[in-house]
């Protein structure tokens, strides 16, 4: 690595990629079902006879522009449908957890949608069978550690969200907590306290998404009413500055991830991203992919837009890697190892 200037300015690029893709990390917020490549979605729909709507890859990259969040899910829970088997669910974290791997990524926490599986006939058992022996593999093959994290769909019922739960209380082993996706606005976190309640009691850890396109009121309210340990974007947190106090001081992780937010319109462009003021406010920022093939980046190429865009420092990136491990469900000594080898990595880099 070239000796660099105080590391308070913003570095050379060609460093900071080199340093980005070296750096020990975690990534804490990816749905296993948006890692789905058009490659991949074209060759499982030959396979299982599920008709794409795409005749090509080039098409279905052309067709992946979104006005906002619904216009994305709409073509999210479309391309799934190629997702039938087993088989597939394992084929679509292997080749995932590759990419990941090129990316300097040590852990990863997977969220998957099985609402969205169940209503197309394909058992749970499949998905998380698929999944977790992915996980499994990849973590003897490439030493990545990883959790896999259900989500209830906020813009279904509650009621269903408490009938995949009681599938899951069967997959304790396999599954380690619960999250909150799909469609924000107009479905708060609070009507989903008795399914995060029983989900808590039942010893699963506990996220969810807030902030992404709804309120920062909405924030507050995952915390306060689904006692949640992470927020999945909490873009819109910014805009109240007793929340951002409250989150520094619950040491509260945010799961934020630029390009996604870029691609839904969730910010006009990178530069008005607030993840830079909310980690100089205090707050336990991480950078993620969140659904990559569909929003033309992963772990990496969500650092290196957002370095570029707010000319973060080594001493930036350092911190949101180190809380990327802080803010794992890892168990305390293996967080500290990873922790260590960052501290390691970043000496070996200013040396
Ligand atoms: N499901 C997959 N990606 C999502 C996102 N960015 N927001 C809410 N739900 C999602
Ligand atoms: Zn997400």
């Amino acid at each position: 690595m070239p000796a660099h200037g105080p590391d308070t300015k913003p570095t050379d690029r060609h460093a900071v990629d080199d340093f980005v893709r070296g750096i020990p990390k975690a990534e804490l917020h990816l749905h296993i079902e948006g890692t789905l490549e058009p490659e991949l979605m074209l060759a499982l729909g030959a396979r299982n006879g599920v008709q794409v709507p795409y005749a090509d890859a080039d098409e279905a990259r052309a067709a992946y522009r979104f006005s906002d969040l619904r216009s994305f899910l709409n073509l999210y829970y479309r391309g799934m449908a190629v997702l039938r088997h087993e088989r597939d669910f394992f084929e679509l974290t292997e080749d995932y957890l590759h990419r990941v791997h090129a990316d300097g990524a040590r852990h990863v926490e997977v969220f998957f949608d099985p609402q969205s599986h169940l209503v197309r006939g394909v058992p749970f058992d499949s998905v998380v069978a698929g999944i977790s022996a992915a996980l499994a593999a990849g973590e003897r093959a490439l030493g990545i550690s990883s959790r896999l994290i259900m989500c209830f769909l906020r813009d279904e019922s509650p009621r269903g969200a408490l009938e995949v739960l009681d599938k899951a209380l069967r997959y304790r082993d396999l599954i380690a907590g619960v999250g909150l996706d799909s469609a924000e606005v107009g479905h708060p976190p609070g009507d989903f306290a008795a399914v995060f309640a029983a989900a808590r009691e039942a010893g699963f850890a506990a996220v969810a998404h807030a902030g992404e396109e709804g309120p920062a009121a909405y924030v507050t309210e995952a915390l306060e009413a689904l006692h949640v340990s992470r927020i999945d974007h909490g873009v819109r947190a910014i805009d109240d500055p007793a929340l951002v106090a409250r989150l520094r001081d619950e040491r509260v992780t945010l799961t934020m991830c630029p390009l996604s937010n870029l691609r839904l319109g969730v910010v006009g462009s990178l530069a008005e991203h607030p993840l830079k003021r909310l980690l100089d406010a205090g707050v336990a920022v991480t950078v993620n992919s969140d659904d990559p093939a569909y929003f033309g980046g992963y772990l990496v190429d969500n650092y290196l837009a957002v370095s570029a865009a707010l000319g973060l420092t080594r001493t930036d990136i350092a911190a949101l890697a180190r809380n990327s491990i802080a803010g794992s469900l890892l168990p305390a000594a293996r967080r500290a190892e990873l922790l260590a080898e960052i501290d390691g990595y970043v000496a070996a880099a200013e040396a």
